[in-house]
């Protein structure tokens, strides 16, 4: 029997409290303001008088500025993140603690990444807080505003995709202070995965149709939440270029690992539209398939010309 979306958030609860307990068991604690070089920081100008930004502050590779402008955007964000979850998941009981859990840790992402980026002078400042005002009036809506299927099957790849932008990000700078604070940053993004990945492992075994149908939803529609930032297409390409991104880890590092745990692929309790919704994600997988190889193939021919 397909269940309604207030019948799902009571079947779920047990799971989510469990999930919470799990959650905070092996979360760590841990503090911004210790992975932050804050004595190589230096006034700037304006109100005090000291030096204005310069790019030959910073000796970061340009593709990792622009990773780091784009995460640390996609983090500033929160405001409207919590609103989406909230709304959907309610205040209340165990999906309550957690939302207020979640939002209060990835809030520590932006205050972390920010204090690094002005303090190291790796980016212009300037242009980042007006980047952040832009980015934040547009706010950010969800794709399946009503649906707590779809939403919990987004935020599962979500979670995993920024986890290995961070990582891959950290390793672009060449910074080990950076690669150090944002692998801790990932470490967080991969136990909110593991959240949201249980929790619709619980959603299959109640309703495997509608979960089928919800993830292949997502996967067709998948977006990054930063994808309305200004200039996201020609940052997202640089950001693939450089391997930090892309749609072979999009492919084969976030959504295959996920749809395994889930077993899409070798479930036997799917029928009517579940079938279909599984026929056509692996459709969906194959053509992504291709247009992988096809990117890592033109990046190469790419690589080697530049490299005459
Ligand atoms: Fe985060
Ligand atoms: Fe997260």
């Amino acid at each position: 029997m397909p269940l309604d979306q207030t019948a799902l958030l009571i079947e779920l609860e047990p799971v989510v409290a469990t999930n919470l307990d799990r959650h905070l068991s092996l979360a760590k604690e841990w503090f911004p303001h210790e992975y932050v070089p804050w004595s190589e920081g230096r006034t700037f100008d304006g109100l005090l008088g000291g030096e204005a930004y310069s790019p030959d502050d910073s000796k970061l590779p340009d593709v990792a500025r622009t990773a780091l402008i784009v995460n640390l955007l996609t983090e500033d964000n929160l405001p409207s993140y919590h609103h989406e979850i909230a709304t959907l998941f309610g205040r209340d009981g165990a999906w309550g603690t957690w939302v207020h859990r979640w939002t209060a840790e990835e809030g520590r992402h932006g205050i972390a990444l920010r204090d690094y980026l002005t303090v190291t002078r790796a980016v212009d400042p300037v242009e980042l807080e007006r980047a952040r005002m832009t980015h934040m009036e547009a706010g950010y809506s969800n794709d399946h505003p009503d649906e707590i299927l779809h939403s919990i099957a987004y935020v599962a790849f979500q979670e995993l995709a920024t986890r290995i932008s961070h990582r891959n990000t950290g390793k672009a700078t060449g910074d080990p202070i950076a690669e150090q604070l944002l692998a801790r940053v990932a470490a967080d993004e991969n136990l909110h995965m593991v959240f949201y990945r249980n929790l619709l492992a619980a959603a299959f075994d109640l309703d495997p149709n509608a979960s089928m149908r919800a993830v292949t939803d997502v996967v067709a529609g998948f977006q990054m939440p930063g994808a309305n930032i200004e200039g996201f297409g020609r940052k997202a390409l640089s950001i693939a270029l450089a391997g930090i991104y892309d749609l072979r880890q999009h492919r084969d590092e976030v959504l295959q690992p996920v749809l395994r745990q889930w077993n899409v692929f070798s479930r036997t309790d799917l029928s009517g539209d579940g079938e279909a919704a599984r026929d056509s994600l692996a459709s969906h997988m194959d053509s992504l398939e291709v247009q992988a190889a096809r990117f890592e193939e033109k990046r190469e021919a790419r690589r080697v010309r530049l490299a005459r």
